[in-house]
């Protein structure tokens, strides 16, 4: 099954992209053909989760460079790499941002000869083509998690590593979508992922859409749920994993790992290889958002706390790879030591794309 909305889509002079933070009382879709406006985009989370994010950014810059006069070369690389910083500052921790970015940079870096108009052609079809490329890869992680997955079992998810996150399809809800589809009788409990509920808002949204039974909880509730033994599995998404496997991802998702390693219970992470930062030894070197305090003070509009008290608001959370038991990607399940898997993975992966 498709899914039942875009995440975001290039249309030719703008992108188009559904606005997360209206979910799930509007299904309003952006307009953007500034960059200014799809930084103020990814900021605000109106398009979230690493995949998703990294394939904005290519269509950020693809966009950021079609007004540059065709005669101008010196022109297109300085702005060029004035629209790389800008989007390379709107959020620190998905390394897919980072990612995508450099593959736009090497476009360019590849065809020295090339005039700018060819260029700007060129990072069209780059970044539309980094869509398509996510859709497939999500499809390609599915399968090679969803026989993770029992018959009748019941799977814990925090935050939203659905459709909304990636081109399409999902990592962590793609794997359970997979089983699903393929017959299991999987039902889902959904962390509400405070504080900005993307399990409450998108994730059981998402999965109501697709008809997958889904429960949704108060974060705090996790715990006394595997303790009754109504938790088989937990499958997460990643927002940056280190060479050693430890992943970051929402905040919470460490609690929860820690809670299922207590309980005996499988927790896997699913991601693209494009989430995985060689460069990082472990996670301690993982970039970590802090937001604004509003997020945690305010539910919307309404103040739950009062007025000056002092707040942390980290955004993501490192879990150690000890708690790992397996990191699903397109190129099959890393396991520890997961630094040998991954260089595994990467070749294999620079060989297919060869042939
Ligand atoms: O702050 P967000 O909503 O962008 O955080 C998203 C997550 O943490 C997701 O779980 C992660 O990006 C994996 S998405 C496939």
């Amino acid at each position: 099954m498709d899914d039942p909305f875009r995440t975001i889509e290039w249309k030719g002079d703008h992108i188009r992209l559904l606005d997360q933070t209206l979910l799930p009382g509007d299904e309003v879709y952006l307009r953007i053909s500034r960059v200014d406006d799809l930084c103020d985009a990814i900021r605000r989370l109106a398009v979230r989760g690493a995949p998703a994010i990294g394939v904005a950014a290519a269509m950020g810059i693809a966009l950021g460079m079609l007004d540059v006069p065709d005669a101008d070369k010196r022109d297109f690389q300085r702005r060029l790499e004035e629209v790389c910083r800008q989007i390379g500052s709107t959020r620190p921790t998905a390394v897919n941002l980072f990612w995508a970015i450099d593959r736009m940079k090497e476009v360019v870096k590849a065809f020295p000869e090339a005039d700018v108009a060819d260029l700007r052609d060129k990072l069209v079809r780059q970044a539309v083509l980094m869509e398509q490329e996510d859709r497939d890869l999500c499809r390609k992680i599915a399968r090679c998690g969803k026989d993770l997955l029992g018959d009748g079992e019941t799977v814990l998810t925090h935050c939203n590593a659905g459709g909304l996150a990636t081109a399409g399809y999902g990592t962590a809800l793609g794997v359970i979508r997979a089983a699903w589809e393929g017959g299991k009788r999987i039902s889902v409990i959904a962390d509400e992922t405070r504080p900005l509920n993307q399990g409450a808002r998108i994730t059981s949204w998402e999965l109501m859409k697709l008809g997958i039974p889904v429960t949704l909880i108060p974060d705090n509730t996790a715990g006394a749920l595997m303790q009754r033994g109504e938790i088989h599995k937990v499958i997460v998404g990643a927002d940056r994993i280190a060479s050693n496997g430890d992943a970051a991802n929402k905040i919470g998702t460490y609690s929860v790992a820690v809670l299922a390693r207590h309980h005996g219970i499988p927790f896997y992470v699913a991601a693209p290889l494009s989430t995985i930062d060689m460069s990082l030894a472990d996670g301690r070197s993982i970039p970590i958002e802090e937001r604004d305090p509003h997020e945690v003070t305010h539910i919307g509009t309404v103040q739950i706390a009062p007025a000056g008290v002092k707040v942390r608001n980290i955004a993501f959370d490192v879990t150690p790879h000890e708690l790992i038991s397996g990191i699903v990607t397109e190129m099959g399940i890393a396991s520890d030591p997961f630094e040998e898997s991954f260089r595994i993975f990467f070749d294999k992966k620079e060989q297919e794309g060869k042939s």
